[in-house]
């Protein structure tokens, strides 16, 4: 039991109750009362450090930072990766943004997460080299080889992360980017709220911006665009599923930032000169953003689908059209 509420006589009481039934009790105001101590805890790398001082939390927890930051290569007065000391393991699914594909790219909380699962579903385009840090005991499911038909492909991703979650398992979905933005993150929400299991959702570095970002394309600069849209290519300009209105797109004088369209490259570019856009607006193709095989194609909107043709880029990739797409003061 752990009596940890702010006004010391209810503490005082509980220990009471606690002790005439015979059942270890901490006090969080007055450690050395309790009858049982927490430890001070950190993740560091993988490794789940706990340190007891003999119920002198202070110390505790100056020890614990100690040796995370030795751990992690840290002065002790920086902040430790985790502060949390009652932090108790984490039931159920968690939705993680992995970032764009440097493993370093993916949160602090998403890393942390990641160290304690018991079961990683990972997509294709999540950080590969995150998985190899993992410990032997934990079950890795690559997403992409999940079987059944393509349609059927997602039912069955819900199903595993439901079914592994209900075996008391916790489980983590590794995405690539962010898990909302073309992630089908909501979907795997959903699947798990309908099923009753608990479900957390960590935002993470999206391709959009990060591969730009790391090309030294700033989506957005002062005096030059106010906005920046965001647009899924995966269907082409003109068909019935699209759901983009592309002549709306060609109008705006801002930054169109495409996922999932290199192969309809062409299309896309013919559709924002149809839609106003000047023909000789800046397009620069980013491949592999963040990664050590990050390649950049500059072009114009007259120009790219050759160059990108000339060039052999394939996906992973995002287009970035506008005055921005021409900047480049930094580069990889
Ligand atoms: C299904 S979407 C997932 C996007 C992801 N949720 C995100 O926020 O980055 C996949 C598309 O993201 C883009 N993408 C993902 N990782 C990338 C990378 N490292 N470099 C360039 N584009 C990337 C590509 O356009 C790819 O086709």
């Amino acid at each position: 039991m752990i009596a940890a509420t702010d006004d010391a006589d209810v503490n005082a009481r509980v220990l009471a109750e606690a002790d005439a039934q015979r059942t270890f009790c901490v006090r969080a105001d007055l450690a050395r009362e309790g009858t049982a101590v927490t430890p001070a805890t950190a993740f560091v790398g993988g490794v789940q450090l706990g340190v007891l001082a003999s119920g002198d939390h202070r110390r505790s927890a100056a020890v614990r930072s100690a040796l995370a930051a030795t751990l992690a290569g840290r002065t002790a007065d920086e902040p430790a990766e985790s502060d949390r000391s009652y932090a108790p393991k984490p039931v159920g699914v968690a939705l993680v943004g992995g970032g764009p594909g440097d493993p370093d790219l993916i949160t602090v909380r998403g890393r942390e997460l990641l160290a304690q699962a018991d079961v990683v579903v990972a997509d294709r385009l999540a950080p590969a080299r995150l998985l190899a840090e993992l410990a032997p005991h934990v079950e890795v499911i690559d997403a992409a080889k999940v079987p059944y038909g393509r349609a059927m492909a997602q039912q069955a991703i819900n199903e595993v992360l439901i079914d592994r979650a209900r075996a008391g398992r916790f489980v983590v979905r590794l995405k690539g980017g962010d898990p909302y933005v073309f992630g089908r993150g909501y979907e795997e929400v959903e699947a798990c709220v309908a099923a009753g299991v608990p479900v957390t959702v960590v935002p993470g570095v999206t391709s959009a911006f990060g591969a730009p970002c790391a090309a030294g394309i700033p989506v957005t600069h002062r005096g030059v665009t106010h906005e920046v849209v965001v647009v899924s290519g995966h269907v082409a300009p003109g068909h019935p599923d699209s759901l983009v209105d592309w002549n709306a797109l060609g109008r705006l004088r801002g930054t169109v930032v495409v996922l999932m369209g290199v192969e309809r490259l062409g299309a896309i570019a013919a559709a924002l000169v149809a839609g106003g856009r000047p023909d000789d607006t800046p397009v620069a193709i980013v491949q592999n953003g963040t990664l050590a095989a990050q390649r950049v194609t500059s072009g114009t909107l007259a120009t790219i689908a050759a160059r990108a043709a000339a060039a052999e880029v394939r996906p992973p990739a995002i287009v970035v059209v506008g005055a921005v797409a021409g900047f480049a003061l930094v580069g990889p």
